[in-house]
C-alpha cells in the first residue's frame, strides 16, 4: 500500500544488479539470492534469555549476485555503501579481533563455515538492498543470511535452515562484534508468506502461525522514527548482562526458567533494577505465548492489540529501551485508532509497528507524522509490513 505518507521502499532492480556485477567483475554471476529484513511482532530481548519471539520476514530484501571463485578471496560491493566501492579480503586472514566494517557480515559467514569444517572458497558479490538501514529491521541479518544462503547453495553445504541462520549469527557475534540473539537470522532464513514464526529460542524450534492481515482487513504499519541512540550497542550489551546477572541471582540457567505464576514473589529476591529487567523478559515471553495462542486459534487478530501495547509499556518502564520519539509515535498511533502499537527490535530508536484497520492506515500514519512534528522529532517514514518468504535463490 502506498499513498499519502505511506510509502513502500522502492524494489531492488535485479537486472541493474546483474549488470553491475558484470561491470565490476567482468564475468557472469552464478546466481542471484535474496534475504529479507524482519519485524518482530512481539517478544523483545527475550531471544538471548531462552524465551519466545514472534517475528515476520518482510518483503524488503538484501539481494546478492554471486559467483564462486577458486581461491580464498572475497570481493564484495554494495550499491548503497561507499559509492559501490569493491572491498577485497582474503578469508584465510579473517579473525575475531579483526575490523572489517560492514564486510564483516559477509566474510564472517565464510569464517563461521570454516569453523564448522565446511569447504570454503572465495566469492565475488554485488549487493543491493531495500531494507532500511539502522532502523531495527535487521538489515544486517539480511546481509549475513543472503551471504550464508548463497555460499551454502553454491558450495552444496546441504545445511538445514537453522544452521544457515546460525552462520549468519556467528558472523554478527564473532566477526562484526554485535552480541545479538538468533531471532533476526532465523526470521530472515525461515520466513513464510502470510505467517508469523513463533520461535522457541532455547529449543531453536519454529512454529509457523497464520498471520494473514489483509484477509482480516488489517494492516501492520512500520513507522520509522529515524532516531538511533548513539550508544545503542553498549546499551544492548548492558541489558544482556543484566539479564544474566538476574538469572544468576535467582539460581536459574536463563530467565526463561522463571515461571510466570510465581513471578512477583521470585522477583522480590532481586534489587529494583534487576527486578524490572527480569519482569520485562518473563512477561514479554509470556505475551508471545498468548499472541501465538490467538493466532493458532484463528482468533480475531485485533485481539493481539492490547498485548502489543503492554509490550511497549514493559519495554518503556521496565527494560528502559525506548526513547521519547518512539514513545510519541506509539502513543499517537494508538490515539489515532490503532488496535495496538509497540517499538520493534533492539530499541533506543528504530521503528514502531501499529496494527490498524486498513481504512484507518492513512489517518494513523498522518497522526504519527503530526505528533513527531509537534514533539520536534525527525519526520517518520511509514510503510506497510507484509509477511513474506525467507532467504532463497531467485535466479
Ligand atoms: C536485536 C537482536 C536480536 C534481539 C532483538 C531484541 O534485533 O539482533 O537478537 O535480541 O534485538 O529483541
Amino acid at each position: 500500500m502506498s499513498g499519502g505518507v505511506i510509502r513502500t521502499p522502492d524494489p531492488v532492480d535485479f537486472d541493474a544488479l546483474v549488470a553491475r556485477f558484470r561491470s565490476l567483475y567482468d564475468a557472469e554471476p552464478d546466481g542471484v539470492w535474496a534475504a529479507p529484513g524482519r519485524v518482530n511482532i512481539i517478544g523483545e530481548h527475550t531471544d538471548y534469555n531462552g524465551g519466545f519471539v514472534l517475528p515476520i520476514a518482510l518483503a524488503q530484501h538484501t539481494v546478492a549476485a554471486v559467483r564462486r571463485r577458486d581461491d580464498n578471496v572475497v570481493r564484495v560491493a554494495s550499491t548503497s555503501i561507499d559509492d559501490g566501492a569493491v572491498v577485497t579480503l582474503d578469508l584465510t586472514g579473517v579473525r575475531e579481533d579483526g575490523d572489517y566494517d560492514w564486510a564483516a557480515y559477509v566474510v564472517g559467514v565464510g569464517w563461521a563455515a570454516a569453523q564448522r569444517d565446511l569447504p570454503v572458497t572465495g566469492l565475488d558479490i554485488a549487493l543491493d538492498s531495500n531494507v532500511p538501514v539502522g532502523a531495527g529491521l535487521s538489515s544486517s541479518a539480511a546481509l549475513s543470511c543472503v551471504t550464508a544462503r548463497a555460499w551454502s547453495d553454491l558450495l552444496d553445504w546441504q545445511l538445514d535452515d537453522e544452521t544457515v541462520a546460525d552462520l549468519g549469527r556467528d558472523a554478527e557475534n564473532k566477526i562484526a562484534g554485535a552480541p545479538t540473539g538468533l531471532m533476526d537470522q532465523l526470521a530472515s532464513v525461515c520466513g513464510q508468506e502470510s505467517h508469523a514464526m513463533q520461535i522457541d529460542t532455547r529449543a531453536v524450534t519454529i512454529t509457523q502461525l497464520p498471520f494473514d492481515l489483509p484477509a482480516a482487513g488489517l494492516s501492520l504499519l512500520v513507522i520509522d522514527s529515524h532516531t538511533e541512540h548513539s550508544h545503542a550497542d553498549g546499551e544492548y550489551a548492558e541489558r544482556r548482562h543484566s539479564s544474566q546477572e538476574a538469572a544468576l541471582r535467582l539460581g536459574v540457567h536463563e530467565l526463561r526458567d522463571v515461571p510466570l505464576e510465581s513471578l512477583a514473589t521470585t522477583l522480590d529476591k532481586l534489587p529494583a533494577l534487576l527486578r524490572r529487567r527480569a519482569r520485562h523478559v518473563v512477561t514479554d515471553s509470556a505475551r508471545v505465548e498468548r499472541t501465538a495462542e490467538l493466532l493458532l486459534a484463528g482468533d480475531d487478530l485485533r485481539r493481539i492489540g492490547p498485548l502489543l501495547n503492554d509490550s511497549h509499556a514493559s519495554m518503556r518502564d521496565d527494560y528502559e529501551i525506548t526513547v521519547p520519539s518512539v514513545d510519541t509515535l506509539q502513543e499517537a498511533a494508538v490515539a489515532a485508532g490503532a488496535h495496538g502499537a509497540r517499538m520493534t527490535g533492539g530499541g533506543f530508536g528504530g521503528c514502531v509497528i501499529a496494527l490498524v484497520d486498513q481504512q484507518d492506515a492513512a489517518a494513523v500514519a498522518d497522526a504519527c507524522v503530526a505528533a513527531a512534528a509537534d514533539g520536534g522529532f525527525p519526520t517518520p517514514s511509514v510503510f506497510e509490513a507484509v509477511a513474506s518468504g525467507g532467504a532463497a535463490r531467485i535466479e
